[in-house]
């Protein structure tokens, strides 16, 4: 009996809470780029060319990616969000790009973006039509997933719109299945759970062994507000989603918004820095071709980008809230820590944070080397259980550290 129960706990302990979807994809978050934020479905041409959604749009932004260092940082999709596609299917029902924004068509665009050594990404919806209103998928997901693959696309993001959110479940695995039939390499994310959870607790079991990653809350917009609701969903849903993260499935807060216009420097080191804390997918949605320099060069942080990208694959959490500063905690490979201080006080100056409070903290039993990675790199050297190291935390910003526990007693054991 105490050997059943001791083998039931060691299972328990080794095995990752659901299978992922078994299609070689998403081992870490993924990176890219994805229209929707800053885009959205603006398709006048005439009076937006630069700006409205044509196939050049995202041939610049794939020459743009591999200039200005994206592409080296690790963002590789460029991603077609609503409103790519012409209004009607063509005359064997496959859905076709809108002839006039489209005129060399989606596989052409595909060829550019691989030529760019990067990968390209497209949108669909699970019901009868698009949010924008565009045709859906209902009815045609072998003949869609086929189209797709045949188009040589990446990734399928695959939205909720139009449909019976009994049968959300059902239409999401169908494409997932006919997905996996075209035998090409297509990430498949989902937006399942967001349109689940106003009905019922979503199944994250099946929604891990479905997707790569699954949107679950509200749009973002390029606003405080906006990141700031996100960040309390995910904190007051955490111990229901952080489990289901990991290597090949991961949970979609939504897009980066840095580089945009809602947020201060300091609310952008914010996202970042949490967003790498989430194991979230790292899609910004802003305008690189015409990006601030200091925004560009958050985005492309080695340092925040590696935590983000940790192999152990495992999901931060939010470890306390106390006198308006939340503590986010990831552990790492190596038993290493990331710990995020956001201080949520919208008033005053910068703040000052005992670092010893986090509770991760107790890595540093006997002695841990800290780094702080934002809002400035500095090496904080050696600290133990008992500091007094204080870090400063600006209103809205965040300071973000990597804590690598140090045995300080190896060379004795050896
Ligand atoms: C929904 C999605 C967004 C975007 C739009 C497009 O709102 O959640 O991310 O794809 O549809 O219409």
């Amino acid at each position: 009996m105490c050997r059943a129960v001791f083998l039931l706990a060691l299972t328990v302990l080794v095995c990752p809470a659901a299978e992922a979807l078994d299609n070689g994809l998403a081992l870490k978050p993924t990176m890219g780029w994805l229209h929707w934020e800053r885009f959205m479905c603006n398709t006048d041409c005439y009076k937006d060319p630069n700006n409205c959604i044509s196939e050049r749009l995202y041939m610049q932004m794939a020459d743009v990616m591999v200039k200005e260092g994206w592409k080296e940082a690790g963002y590789e999709y460029v991603c077609i969000d609503d409103c790519w596609p012409s209004h009607q299917r063509d005359a064997k029902g496959r859905l076709q790009a809108d002839p006039k924004r489209f005129p060399g068509g989606i596989k052409k665009l595909a060829d550019y973006v691989h030529s760019k050594g990067l990968k390209l990404g497209i949108y669909a919806d699970v019901g009868k039509n698009t949010c924008a209103g565009y045709p859906g998928s209902l009815g045609y997901y072998e003949a869609d997933a086929q189209t797709f693959a045949d188009w040589d696309v990446d990734l399928l993001k695959f939205d909720g719109c139009y449909m019976d959110w009994k049968l959300l479940g059902e239409g999401y695995m169908n494409m997932s299945r006919a997905l996996n039939k075209t035998g090409r390499s297509i990430l498949y994310s989902c937006e399942w759970p967001l349109y689940e959870w106003p009905h019922k607790q979503p199944d994250y079991k099946a929604i891990r062994e479905t997707c790569n990653h699954w949107r679950n809350f509200d749009d973002v917009y390029d606003s405080w507000s906006s990141i700031k609701s996100i960040l309390d969903w995910t904190a007051s849903h955490q111990d229901i989603i952080a489990p289901s993260a990991g290597p090949g499935g991961w949970n979609d807060p939504d897009m980066l918004v840095i580089g945009n216009f809602g947020l201060s420097h300091d609310q952008q080191e914010s996202q970042m820095a949490l967003w790498a804390i989430m194991a979230a997918p790292l899609l910004m949605s802003n305008d690189p071709r015409d990006i601030c320099p200091r925004s560009k060069k958050l985005l492309q942080n080695t340092d925040i980008i590696a935590i983000s990208q940790d192999p152990l694959g495992k999901q931060g959490q939010c470890t306390i809230k106390v006198d308006n500063f939340e503590v986010w905690e990831r552990p790492l490979s190596k038993k290493r820590l990331a710990i995020a201080v956001l201080n949520t006080q919208e008033i005053g100056g910068p703040r000052g944070f005992f670092i010893r409070a986090a509770p991760g903290w107790k890595i540093c039993d006997p002695q841990c080397n800290v780094t702080q990675i934002l809002p400035q790199y500095k090496e904080l050297g050696v600290q133990t259980p008992h500091t007094k190291l204080v870090v400063s935390v600006n209103p809205s910003g965040t300071t973000l550290l990597t804590v690598t526990p140090t045995s300080d007693y190896a060379g004795l054991i050896l």
